[in-house]
């Protein structure tokens, strides 16, 4: 189980780079996110928005050559510092959190140690829990497996005192959390690595770790071209911008993934906005509806979607949200990509006091 101070702990997996990103908090909130990935930034985002945590760092274990890191923006979105290693040459643009051998990183009343791990990059880090409960391991521990050495200036020898040395001197009950797999398994132990890591577990020596590492032959990751400069600035993209759910209007993804609109915005730009009531019939007897709204049952939509307009943006509602988020989904099913759901649905517009007539 996580250490006592760390009161909450998630893993995260991107499936096109099989990547681990790891989200810890201490009991007030503060929070670390460690490898995350550009593509999941929203995702993580709306994940750290709805738990109601305060990002106080996000951490890379290393320089990843198979996927960019999502800290710079990250960082442009909460204000975190972004923690690297200093243990590459040039140092990597960015990093306000310069980290190396025998460092804390604090969030509230939590601390990650942090332990120089190189070999599979010149710079790798592990960090691990006060009570040695978690080690996150990035690419030097893998389950059942290392990482490569054949770039980065990578190097096997290396690699083996780190993992011998840093990694297998924690306790046997140590979770092992690594950065990637590739085979669907997700945490492991550092006493169940030491029996059974075929590489460097049970009765390996040096010499047969170095000849295993350096004869795996694999191919070089495909996104490394684009990978390794973008982690070099920390994942800054070339022009700057942050991604966004939509370019029509302040639009967010929650971590259930779907678009979501605030009513307050929904009001003021009604003119400009096409909206979708799917509430049935025999609801909107007696209640009160959005100016202009458009009404199809959600159960109809399917059948009579070609009935909703394309020339402005859709805000879908319903009676508290539900419906209608699922009425967003089948109509970007449909071909409309400029749509979200309302908030709240017509509780949170009456609870607000917006302009409403009867149905
Ligand atoms: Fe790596």
């Amino acid at each position: 189980m996580p250490a006592a101070e760390v009161h909450l702990f998630r893993q995260l997996f991107d499936a096109a780079s099989s990547s681990y990103t790891y989200l810890l908090a201490d009991p007030s909130g503060a929070a670390v996110l460690i490898d995350s990935v550009y593509e999941q930034h929203l995702r993580d985002r709306a994940l750290i928005e709805e738990l109601g945590l305060h990002l106080v760092a996000v951490l890379d274990t290393h320089c990843h050559a198979d996927h960019v890191t999502g800290a710079w923006l990250m960082r442009q979105a909460t204000g975190c510092r972004i923690g690297v290693s200093d243990g590459y040459a040039p140092p990597i643009e960015g990093g306000d959190l310069r980290l190396a051998h025998g460092d804390c990183v604090e969030f509230g009343t939590a601390r990650l140690s942090v332990r120089a791990t190189p070999g599979h990059t010149a710079g790798c880090l592990t960090f691990v829990t006060a009570d040695a409960a978690l080690a996150f391991t990035g690419d030097a521990r893998l389950i059942r497996g290392t990482g490569r050495c054949d770039f980065q200036q990578g190097d096997a020898h290396r690699l083996y005192r780190s993992i011998t040395e840093q990694i297998f001197s924690l306790p046997d009950s140590c979770l092992v959390c690594p950065a990637h797999d590739y085979a669907g398994r997700t945490l492991s132990s550092v006493g169940e690595e030491r029996r059974h890591n075929p590489r460097i577990g049970g009765q390996a020596d040096e010499r047969d770790f170095v000849g295993s590492v350096e004869n795996l032959h694999l191919p070089h990751p495909k996104q490394i071209a684009v990978a390794l400069p973008a982690n070099l600035r920390s994942g800054r993209p070339p022009d700057g911008q942050c991604p966004r759910p939509a370019d029509w209007g302040p639009v967010r993804r929650t971590y259930a993934g779907v678009l979501e609109i605030e009513p307050g915005w929904v009001a003021e730009h009604l003119a400009a906005l096409h909206i979708l009531d799917v509430r049935q019939a025999e609801e909107l007897s007696g209640s009160s509806r959005i100016p202009g709204a458009q009404s199809i049952p959600l159960g109809e939509l399917t059948a009579r979607v070609a009935e909703v307009p394309t020339e402005r943006p859709v805000v879908a509602v319903c009676h508290a949200g539900m419906r209608s988020a699922q009425a967003v989904a089948l109509l970007r099913a449909a071909g409309h990509t400029r749509c979200a759901n309302l908030h709240g649905g017509m509780l949170l517009w009456q609870e607000l006091g917006l302009p409403s007539r009867p149905a």
